[in-house]
């Protein structure tokens, strides 16, 4: 099978990270999916962790651009130019030479889906294999979808919610919605905006929500609280505040809701059977915002659900994609022996 003559590689092209996967070797690149360039330019300074640490921090003669947003392209240049820089990088060559296999959102649109092709192919990747994020996701968790059983999966990364249910190796239903970690970071930086007069960046909006975001704000959370930099609304010099956990858990309140939506748009139109089936093995979540605190207990009592936490909650979609390669491989092995 052609697609397997060169070097073949598994991608997850995330809002927030990217990730490669060479198969039989696994994981060889994991870089924020960020590029600083020369404002107005495509001219590239930074890639991934550089241009991270350029953030906040160099003239307003740079910016630094997430080419990813929502989990789509939105730049297509940029994108072009990080993913061959990646690729390259993981393949330790100078060449973009190898066969992709890439995952996306389930709901992608065709204009989308063009979009990802037309930059693979303008890298010269004509042999790429567009795969599903939720089979992938559950593959990553090692949940055995053969069955005639269903399986709930829920991703939630830097720009997407995804959740799914699987059975007998075929979605069943899905549901996608563009709500993520960056819309609470940036509704952090509003709520401390509104309430300290402090304008602060992102970034430190997302160091706030590592620290003290949790899913369930509890008397216990009380005291605890971050002192972070910014810049006063009224004055405009650099000042600071300590922010409280309540603030935090207020702010990112609604796009909590917003992800239990998902779950339920998904749960509201399954069989009786795959329902009570999900009622058995519950919900098994991934992607970097599952490690919210307490976010699987509000999920467990707004749904009723189990939830089972992913042990590699930032690793699953590219480690499911690297699976469904070998899946193919032993499947691709088995047709030509059977033709022989
Ligand atoms: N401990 C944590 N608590 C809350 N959020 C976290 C934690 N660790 C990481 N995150 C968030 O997870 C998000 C990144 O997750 P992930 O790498 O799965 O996203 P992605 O795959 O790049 O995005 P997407 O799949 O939406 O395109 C970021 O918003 C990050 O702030
Ligand atoms: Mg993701």
């Amino acid at each position: 099978m052609a697609l397997f003559g060169k070097q073949l590689i598994a991608i997850d092209l995330g809002t927030t990270n990217t990730l490669i996967a060479i198969h039989k070797k696994g994981i060889a690149l994991r870089e924020p999916s960020l590029i600083a360039v020369k404002k107005g330019t495509s001219e590239v300074v930074a890639y991934g962790d550089e241009a991270l640490d350029l953030v906040g921090r160099v003239s307003d003669d740079y910016e630094v651009v997430r080419p990813i947003q929502e989990g789509v392209i939105d730049n297509f240049q940029l994108t072009k130019k990080m993913l061959a820089t990646y690729i390259m990088k993981a393949l330790k060559s100078t060449r973009v030479n190898c066969e992709v296999v890439i995952s996306v959102p389930s709901n992608i649109t065709k204009v989308e889906r063009k979009a990802l092709v037309d930059v693979l192919r303008e890298m010269g990747i004509h042999r790429a294999m567009i795969v599903d994020e939720v089979t992938v996701s559950a593959l990553g968790m090692d949940i055995d979808i053969t069955q005639p059983m269903g399986k709930m999966v829920l991703n939630i990364g830097g720009g997407m919610t995804s959740a799914g249910i699987l059975s007998y190796n075929e979605i069943i239903q899905h549901h996608t919605f563009k709500v993520g970690g960056t819309d609470m970071d940036q509704a952090i930086v509003d709520r401390v905006r509104e309430h300290y007069n402090l304008v602060i960046s992102l970034e430190t909006a997302e160091k706030l929500k590592l620290a003290l975001g949790t899913a369930k704000y509890e008397k216990l959370d009380e005291q605890d609280e971050m002192e972070v930099s910014g810049l006063s609304v009224a004055t405009g010099v650099p000042s600071t505040a300590r922010i409280s956990v309540k603030v935090v858990s207020g702010a990112i309140d609604r796009q909590i809701d917003r992800m239990v939506q998902v779950c339920k748009t998904v749960l509201e139109t399954i069989q009786p059977e795959l329902a009570s089936d999900i009622l058995d093995t519950g919900i098994y979540m991934t992607g970097g915002v599952a490690l919210l605190r307490r976010l699987p207990e509000r999920l467990q009592s707004e749904l009723g659900l189990k939830v089972t936490l992913s042990q590699h909650p930032f690793d699953d979609v590219v480690n499911g994609t690297v699976k469904l390669l070998q899946d193919l491989r032993v499947e691709s092995k088995r047709i030509e022996r059977s033709r022989r």
